[in-house]
């Protein structure tokens, strides 16, 4: 049997659309064992309800993938999956399912295919590289796809800093929250990213948290995505105001994450209370980023 543990993660960061995230520990535990015939999953916490327990489960087509690639082909398949990570809320939770069931599903075919090649399986399941390299790598990942392959670096977290995120208690899917992209964005906002996601990866690199306030600022996703998360300007204020040294949207949304090394518990009040004044339920979770990625908690 082969357990796989894997992050949360938080994409984009702020300014690095589609290339920054940070593993965050938060983890979703996937176990798969092959079987004499069929297909048996049984889902157990976040989005249990709703998860498909057929052909049509993530982590599952994921580790098929994974089985053809590598011409594994056992009889039948059982899965059980324990998710702590809620699902469509900016948090990776289907990074984390293809995470999960790339490398459960590689363990269980003897290893067969390389980390570069279940990582491009991966990226090419989820579409873009910033949640899945984190949950993958843990720390926080820079990640772009140069000619098809994933290429990637991984910063180790700053000592002290913890995500305090806030997390609506509504879904959005990934996909609506991508088609209010614009197809072109203004040479100025490009400009005003560039600069500033050059700049959040020295800081985060060199420990630096005074410039992160600035440096977590976006204008390539941010603007167009608010008219979907009510209160959102708000809450990123009223994060900073009580003392976060930078807070931005999780992903595509509508979780909203603040990076602090002091202050948590205000932080996390304030940011709820500003969701509910807002007509937004939330829970807040003060979490550590996870300086490990996906990793096998057994294998016999
Ligand atoms: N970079 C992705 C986006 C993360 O913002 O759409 C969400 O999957």
């Amino acid at each position: 049997m082969i357990r796989v543990q894997v992050p949360a993660t938080a994409a984009n960061l702020g300014p690095g659309f589609d290339c920054l995230g940070m593993a965050l520990e938060l983890y979703n535990v996937v176990e798969m064992l092959p079987a004499a015939r069929g297909l048996s999953i049984e889902v157990s916490g976040e989005g249990a309800a709703d998860i498909p327990r057929d052909g049509q489960n993530l982590v599952y087509q994921a580790a098929q993938k994974v089985f053809c690639q590598a011409g594994y082909s056992p009889p039948g398949l059982r899965m059980r999956l324990f998710n702590q990570i809620p699902v469509a809320r900016g948090l990776g939770s289907s990074a984390a399912a293809i995470v999960g069931g790339v490398i459960a599903a590689n363990l269980l075919a003897g290893g067969r295919l390389s980390i570069k090649e279940i990582m491009g399986i991966a990226c090419s399941l989820e579409g873009h590289p910033d949640n899945v390299a984190p949950a993958m790598l843990g720390g926080i990942v820079v990640s772009v796809q140069i000619d098809g392959e994933v290429r990637h670096i991984k910063i180790q977290p700053p000592q002290g800093l913890k995500g305090v995120v806030a997390i609506p208690d509504y879904p959005l899917a990934t996909k609506a929250l991508r088609e209010v992209l614009p197809a072109q964005v203004p040479f100025q906002d490009a400009v005003f990213n560039l600069g500033r996601v050059a700049m959040l990866v020295a800081a985060l690199q060199q420990e630096d948290f005074t410039l992160l306030g600035a440096a977590m600022e976006d204008r390539l996703h941010q603007p167009y995505r608010s008219s979907l998360i009510p209160g959102l300007k708000k809450v990123l204020a009223a994060a900073k105001l009580a003392g976060a040294r930078g807070v931005t949207l999780s992903g595509a949304g509508p979780a909203v994450v603040a990076l602090a090394d002091t202050n948590f518990d205000l932080i996390a009040r304030v940011m709820g209370d500003t969701f509910r004044q807002n007509g937004v339920k939330s829970r807040v979770l003060v979490l550590k980023p996870s300086p490990v990625g996906a990793r096998a908690l057994e294998v016999k």
